[in-house]
């Protein structure tokens, strides 16, 4: 009955090509590790942030006047309305816990190296949808840091010569953030933003596919297949890799469930106190910081000087860190893709870059009048802004003249 029913389908729609092409004949690298989870885990998150978003705009008012109460009432009435908005505001960290692990998985296996450069454009732009969605989500519930936090990244563009003053009134809708702009951040929030990110991700995947997956070797496995054709190196990404990528769904969902239900908003760090207050024009929280996933570019922001009372020089800081990332495929100049097969001129750069991203991230919860390790907070964030870039900066030459090692034909576990 099941076939009869296949056949029917697939005369009309390629329901079991699609299935071949992207599963069960997908031939993926057998020596996939620990670091690829994380791409099928990404697409996890992603289901569960729109599952769970549709649950919360149910109840949920995009409105300045009724916002705040809208989401205490599905917080303290709603029935599991408190789990469906921690699953939702927990959710959003994971996501980008999850991409970063994905994004450096990347950086360590050269997976934007060619023929790849697409998958990580896409990559890439997926990454700054996310940014932008997380923004905006964070206006909703109306409450201090929402309105202060956009309140400063909006400034932001208004720093940008010319156009900047014009610009920051378009996006907030108002001379102040108001209720347009609560408004129309909902609507791209919940409506126009995922609809690209689905868009994105499925040109994410067919890029890949197209190509194929790197792996821990970074070893092109097409170039040695047996007489059918199938690469010696590979296995059917079904029933292998949907298996294997089970176990680390379960794991994530571990996890995941532990922060949920034991710290939810992690000490302040995924949900900040001042949210917890509505937001009031009138009263500047004392300490305006992004959440986690944006303070290494707000310390970035922070690091370079104003000039003439303008802040665009840390704008434009800011935006090149990111551009930079876009460039990546060009600026590397090795011939080896894995850091297994690399020299130590890449091991070290990436450390460093690694661990100034680390501490950028780190300052830009502080206040930057403060000192750490005797050091003004300002300074170190020079330092590291200083060591980010150069990562970039100095790659053309670095991966060119590093001393990398053989790369094996076959795959090595
Ligand atoms: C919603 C976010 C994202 C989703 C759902 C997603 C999904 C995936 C999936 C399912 C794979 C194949 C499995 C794997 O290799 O882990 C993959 C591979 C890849 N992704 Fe993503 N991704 C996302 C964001 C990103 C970002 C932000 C970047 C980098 C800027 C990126 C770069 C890559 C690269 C380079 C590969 C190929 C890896 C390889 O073959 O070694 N992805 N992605």
């Amino acid at each position: 009955m099941f076939s009869g029913f296949m056949n029917w389908v697939d005369a009309r729609f390629p329901a079991s090509k699609l299935f071949r092409e992207h599963l069960s004949e997908y031939y993926a690298p057998k020596n996939f590790n620990f670091w690829y989870f994380f791409g099928s885990l990404a697409l996890l998150v992603l289901v569960l942030q729109i599952v769970t978003g549709i649950f919360l705009t149910m109840n949920y008012k995009p409105d300045a006047a009724l916002a705040f109460a809208s989401v205490e009432y599905i917080m303290r009435d709603v029935e599991w309305g408190w789990l469906i908005r921690y699953m939702h505001s927990t959710g959003a960290s994971a996501f980008f816990v999850v991409v970063y692990l994905h994004m450096f998985r990347g950086l360590m296996y050269g997976s934007f190296k060619q023929p790849r450069e697409l998958v990580w454009i896409f990559g890439m732009l997926i990454y700054l949808v996310l940014m932008g969605e997380a923004f905006m989500g964070y206006l909703l519930p109306w409450g201090q840091m929402s309105y202060w936090g956009a309140q400063v990244i909006i400034s932001l563009f208004g720093a940008i010569p010319f156009i900047g003053p014009d610009l920051a009134l378009w996006i907030r809708g108002d001379f102040v953030i108001a209720d347009a702009t609560l408004n129309r951040f909902f609507a791209f929030h919940v409506i126009a933003l995922p609809i690209v990110l689905l868009g994105l991700v499925a040109a994410h995947i067919i890029a890949l596919h197209e190509v194929g997956s790197n792996n821990p070797d970074g070893i092109d496995i097409k170039k040695l297949k047996d007489e059918n054709g199938i690469p010696l190196d590979g296995i059917p990404f079904h029933p292998y890799y949907t298996v294997k990528d089970l176990v680390g769904v379960i794991v994530f969902l571990f996890i995941f469930s532990l922060v949920l239900f034991y710290l939810p908003e992690m000490g302040g760090l995924f949900l900040e106190a001042p949210n917890f207050i509505p937001a009031d024009p009138l009263k500047t929280p004392e300490h305006i910081a992004p959440v986690w996933y944006f303070t290494p570019y707000y310390a970035i922001l922070r690091a370079i000087p104003s000039i003439g009372g303008s802040a665009f020089p840390g704008v434009l800081a800011m935006g090149l860190s990111i551009v930079f990332l876009f460039l990546l495929p060009w600026l590397d100049r090795s011939p080896v893709r894995s850091i297994r097969y690399r020299g130590p001129y890449f091991k070290i750069a990436l450390t460093i870059f690694v661990i100034s991203f680390l501490f950028l991230g780190y300052l830009g919860t502080q206040s930057s009048s403060d000192i750490t390790f005797g050091i003004s907070n300002t300074l170190h964030s020079q330092i590291f802004t200083g060591l980010y870039f150069a990562f970039f900066i100095f790659m053309p030459v670095y991966t060119k003249f590093d001393k990398d090692k053989v790369v094996p034909e076959r795959v090595t576990d």
